[in-house]
C-alpha cells in the first residue's frame, strides 16, 4: 500500500521522483503529490486527486526545481482519498515534510496529546500525526531531526515507511522503517530512497535494504547513519541489485499485465533454473537444504498466505499429499493470525507471498515463530521483509511483478510446489523412480506446452466479446484444477468487476446449480485426468439447464469439446492457466477497466 520516493543529490529531483512514482503506482494510486525544497530554501508542496498524471498535469505551471525532494502515491487508509490527505504532510510550523507508506495505529491517541499542546490538524491522516509528532520532539527536546524521528518513533505503534525532509538542510534526508519496505540506492554523489528497488533500477546498483525500526540519516558527502529505534548503532549492509530495467517496462505490450502473462515460460524456466536436472531426474532446492529433514519429519507442513499465493499453497497441498505423502494444511493468513492454531515445534509453516510484505502472511510468521515452527518462505522479491523474517526459503524468480493482478508469479509459486512435492518424494521414498522421472521430463517441457498454449489463444478474445457483459460467471475444476478455477474467477472479479465464484466441479449440486439458466456461462477446466469422467457429468448437468459452456480442454479431447459452447485446447498437460488469465484480460479491456490498477486493489497489501 502507498509507493514513497525520495531524491537526493546534484540532479533535478522533480523527474526522477516522478518516473519513480509511475513504477511505483501499482502500490496505491488514489493520490499522488511531491514536496521540494529549492534553491532559496522554499518548500514547495504539490498534491492531486488521482494518478501520478494528474499531479503532473497539476504541477505543470509551477515551480518544480530543487536537488531533493520526497514523493508520494497514495492507498487511502485514514481518510478519503482527496488532495487534503494526499501525502506528504507538512507540521504545523511548514519546517517539515514527511511521505509515510504503513499505518500508525495509535495515533489517535497522540493526535489528542499533540491537539492539547496547540497542534490543529488539516488532515483526518494517522500521517500528520506523525509530522507533527516528530516536530513537537524536535522543539520540546532541542534535538537535531535524525534523534526527533527516533525519539518520535518510539511512541507509535504499528508499521511505516518514511522519509522526511527539513528546510534549511538542502544536504539530508532522514528515513526509517518497520514494517513496511525501504531500500536505499547510493549513487554517485547522490541517493535514492524508495518502496522497493523499481525507481532505482538503472540508477546504480549499489543499494541498502533497510531493517525494521531502523532510522538513517541520508547527507550528501556522508556515509549512511543507521541507528536503531532503540539508538544502537547499525553498520550499512551494501548489495548489489540484480534488476534490470527490461524487467520493469511494458516491451511493446499495451497493458503489464499481458506482458506478464506472455512471460510465463520464460519464468517457469527461470523458477526451475539450476534446481530441476531433468539429465539425472533430480530436485534440488538450495534455499531449504538444511531444513529438509524437518519438512520429511513434520506433523504437517502448514501453508499460511492470503489471495492468489493461498490459491498456489492449494495446489502445493495437493501435490505434497500426493507425492509426497506428508499431511499439509492450508490456512488464509489473515484467520490463522487471530484464530490460535494449534502448531507445534514438530510442525513447518511455510509462509508464500509475491511481494514479501503482505501485513497478515508476516503476522502468521511471527506466530507460527514464538509456536516454535520452523517457518520457511516461498516469495519472489529478493529482500523483502517476508523472505527476511523466514528461517530459510526459495524465491520464485518471477521478476517484478507490475500489474495489480497477480499473473505470472503464481505459475512461479506453483512450479516451486511442483518442485517441492517432488523433492520430499524423492527423500521420501513415496514414488517410483520411473514415475518421478517422467514427472520430471513433463515438468521440464511445460515453458514450451506454455508457449504453445499463448500462441494458440488469439480465439480467447472471441469468447470474451461473447461474454462480456454477463453479471456472473462460474469457474470449475476438480482436484488441483479446483484452485485454478479459484484463480480464474478471482482474476475475473479483480480486473472486469464481474462476480465470480470458483467451486470444486463437484459441489455445484450442492447450491450453486440453483444458479444455472441461460444466461449463466460456466467455465470447466475439464482437462484430461482421474476425474474428467466426473467432470463431463457436471458438463451434462449445466448443458441439460440451459447453461452456457466454455471449456478448456486437452487436445485430443472428444466428449467434452462435443458439448461446450467453446473450447480453449491446451496441450496434453496442466499448463491451463494462461487461457483463464487471457480470457479475464480480454473482458476487462472489452469492459474498459483499468487492467493493471484495478479499482480499489493494491499490489502489496501492506495493512491487515
Ligand atoms: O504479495 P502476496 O502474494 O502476499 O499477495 C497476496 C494477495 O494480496 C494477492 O495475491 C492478491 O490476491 C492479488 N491481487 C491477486 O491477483
Amino acid at each position: 500500500m502507498c509507493g514513497i520516493v525520495a531524491y537526493i543529490g546534484q540532479q533535478e529531483a522533480y523527474p526522477i521522483l516522478i518516473e519513480g512514482l509511475k513504477r511505483l503506482e501499482y502500490r496505491g494510486y488514489d493520490s499522488a503529490g511531491v514536496a521540494l525544497l529549492n534553491e532559496n530554501n522554499e518548500l514547495n508542496v504539490y498534491k492531486a486527486k488521482g494518478k501520478v498524471s494528474d499531479l503532473e498535469a497539476f504541477a505543470s505551471s509551477k515551480d518544480v526545481s530543487g536537488h531533493i525532494g520526497i514523493a508520494h502515491t497514495r492507498w487511502a487508509t485514514h481518510g478519503e482519498p482527496n488532495q487534503v490527505n494526499a501525502h506528504p504532510h507538512v507540521s504545523q510550523s511548514g519546517n517539515i515534510a514527511l511521505i509515510h507508506n504503513g499505518i500508525i495505529e495509535n495515533y489517535l491517541s497522540i493526535r489528542k496529546e499533540l491537539e492539547k499542546r496547540g497542534f490543529t490538524f488539516k488532515s483526518s491522516t494517522d500521517t500528520e500525526v506523525l509530522t507533527n509528532l516528530i516536530e513537537d520532539v524536535q522543539q520540546s527536546e532541542h534535538v537535531d531531526l535524525f534523534e526527533a524521528v527516533r525519539i518520535a518513533l518510539n511512541h507509535v505503534v504499528g508499521a511505516y515507511a518514511i522519509v522526511v525532509l527539513e528546510k534549511g538542510h538542502p544536504d539530508q534526508l532522514i528515513a526509517a522503517r518497520k514494517g513496511s519496505p525501504m531500500v536505499i540506492g547510493i549513487g554517485d554523489g547522490e541517493y535514492f530512497i524508495a518502496s522497493d528497488a523499481t525507481p532505482i533500477v538503472g540508477r546504480t546498483q549499489k543499494v541498502v535494504y533497510l531493517e525494521d525500526e531502523q532510522v538513517v540519516k541520508i547527507k550528501l558527502g556522508e556515509e549512511l547513519h543507521i541507528k536503531t529505534i532503540q539508538d544502537v548503532e547499525a553498520m550499512p549492509y551494501v548489495q548489489e541489485l540484480k534488476m534490470n530495467l527490461d524487467s520493469i517496462e511494458k516491451a511493446g505490450f499495451d497493458h503489464f499485465m499481458m506482458k506478464e502473462i506472455y512471460e510465463q515460460p520464460t519464468i517457469v524456466r527461470d523458477t526451475m533454473r539450476g534446481r530441476l536436472n531433468p539429465e539425472a531426474n533430480t530436485v534440488r532446492l538450495g534455499g531449504i537444504q538444511q531444513y529438509e529433514k524437518q519438512l520429511l519429519y513434520a506433523d504437517n507442513i502448514v501453508f499460511v498466505a492470503c489471495g492468489t499465493s493461498w490459491h498456489a499453497c492449494l495446489v502445493g497441498s495437493y501435490l505434497i499429499e500426493n507425492l509426497a505423502k506428508i499431511p499439509v494444511k492450508v490456512e488464509y493468513a489473515s484467520e490463522f493470525r487471530y484464530r490460535n492454531p494449534v502448531i507445534t515445534p514438530h510442525d513447518v509453516v511455510i509462509a508464500v507471498s509475491q511481494s514479501g510484505e503482505t501485513a497478515d502472511t508476516l503476522a502468521a510468521i511471527q506466530l507460527a515463530k514464538e509456536k516454535g515452527a520452523v517457518v520457511l518462505g516461498i516469495c519472489n522479491v529478493i529482500g523483502s521483509s517476508i523472505s527476511r523474517a523466514t528461517d530459510a526459503g526459495i524465491y520464485t524468480h518471477a521478476g517484478p511483478e507490475i500489474g495489480v493482478a497477480s499473473t505470472k508469479a503464481f505459475t512461479s509459486q506453483v512450479t516451486v510446489m511442483v518442485m517441492l512435492a517432488l523433492r520430499l518424494a524423492e527423500l521420501k521414498g513415496s514414488m517410483k523412480d520411473e514415475e518421478r522421472a517422467a514427472f520430471i521430463q513433463e515438468l521440464d517441457r511445460i515453458p514450451e506446452k506454455m508457449q504453445w498454449t499463448l500462441d494458440h489463444s488469439g480465439h480467447v478474445k472471441d469468447i470474451a466479446e461473447k461474454y462480456k457483459d454477463v453479471r456472473n460467471m462460474l469457474y470449475l475444476g476438480r482436484l488441483q484444477n479446483y484452485p485454478v478455477a479459484l484463480e480464474g474467477a478471482l482474476k475475473l472479479k479483480e480486473i472486469s468487476y464481474i462476480h465470480a465464484e470458483g467451486y470444486p466441479a463437484a459441489e455445484m449440486k450442492h447450491g450453486p446449480i440453483a444458479l444455472i439458466d441461460k444466461d449463466m456461462p460456466v467455465v470447466f477446466i475439464a482437462t484430461n485426468h482421474s476425474t474428467y469422467e466426473k467432470v463431463i457429468s457436471n458438463i451434462q448437468e449445466v448443458k441439460a439447464r440451459n447453461g452456457k459452456i466454455i471449456a478448456i480442454i486437452s487436445q485430443k479431447d472428444v466428449l467434452a469439446r462435443k458439448m461446450a459452447d467453446y473450447v480453449i485446447e491446451i496441450p496434453e498437460t496442466e499448463c491451463l492457466y494462461s487461457p483463464l488469465l487471457a480470457l479475464a484480460y480480454h473482458i476487462a479491456v472489452m469492459r474498459g477497466c483499468n487492467v493493471d490498477q484495478p479499482r480499489n486493489l493494491a499490489k502489496s497489501v501492506t495493512v491487515e
